[in-house]
């Protein structure tokens, strides 16, 4: 994957029909999902239980496109592997999931996935400078992780500027996750994310049956981006 800057929507597959998987991720793809981003929990650090590798493993044959996997888990390090040999193109962990997140990103790379770093919204941005030389990107999270459908917290915002700043020209993407539409992409766009995971604005409405409603989602959102991009 080369880099750009370009607006990117991942729906999370954490919205969709649990017992639908692999049309669901065929319906979201077909609909413009330039991602797809899988929700790994733990009921640990986060109060929410979803994914093990063997899951993720079985999502792997129908993304088309790229599969970032969003590990809410701690520890971290003994499962990292495991969800790259499941077929992960990126792995993004928590600051937050252990003493030793440099090390994490060591492994992360260490395993040939893409690799990202996590900010829970209580987190300062100023953490993660000595570790990005090893990141391929920052994500942003704009609400307490564990669950779909939860109010975007404004004050992202300026943690995505702030980060933005930090990265300069390195090709670092930033990602946004949590409470993202069309109404709160905007600003976060202007800010300087470039990547931004959607749960129940791409899901709301639709299903497989009826997938033209993801479609209009992730337009609607991507459209809400370019405005943003061009004013
Ligand atoms: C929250 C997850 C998100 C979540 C986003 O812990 O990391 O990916 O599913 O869902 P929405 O878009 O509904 O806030
Ligand atoms: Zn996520």
């Amino acid at each position: 994957m080369s880099f750009d800057r370009s607006i990117k929507i991942a729906p999370s597959i954490l919205s969709a029909d649990f017992a639908n998987f692999g049309e669901e991720i065929r319906a979201i793809e077909a609909q413009g999902a330039d991602w797809v981003h899988v929700d790994v929990m733990d009921g640990h650090f986060v109060p929410n239980l979803t994914f093990g590798p063997p899951a993720v493993k079985a999502f792997r044959p129908h993304v088309k496109t790229f599969m970032d996997v969003h590990l809410m888990i701690a520890p971290v390090d003994p499962y990292i592997e495991a969800y790259a040999e499941a077929g992960a193109d990126m792995i993004v962990a928590h600051y937050e999931a252990g003493p030793h997140p440099h090390r994490t990103l060591q492994a992360i790379r260490a395993t040939g996935a893409k690799s990202g770093i996590s900010l829970n919204p209580g987190t300062p941005a100023s953490v993660i400078e000595h570790l990005l030389p090893l990141c391929d990107m920052v994500l942003v999270m704009s609400v307490n992780p564990g669950f779909g459908g939860q109010k975007f917290i404004p004050s992202s915002v300026d943690k995505v500027r702030q980060v933005r700043e930090m990265i300069g020209d390195r090709d670092i993407h930033i990602q946004v996750d949590g409470g993202v539409d069309p109404i709160t992409i905007g600003p976060l766009v202007a800010a300087g994310a470039d990547c931004f995971v959607a749960g129940s604005a791409v899901f709301k409405g639709g299903s497989v049956q009826n997938s033209d409603v993801y479609g209009d989602n992730i337009r609607a959102i991507r459209a809400a981006a370019e405005v943003a991009l061009s004013s």
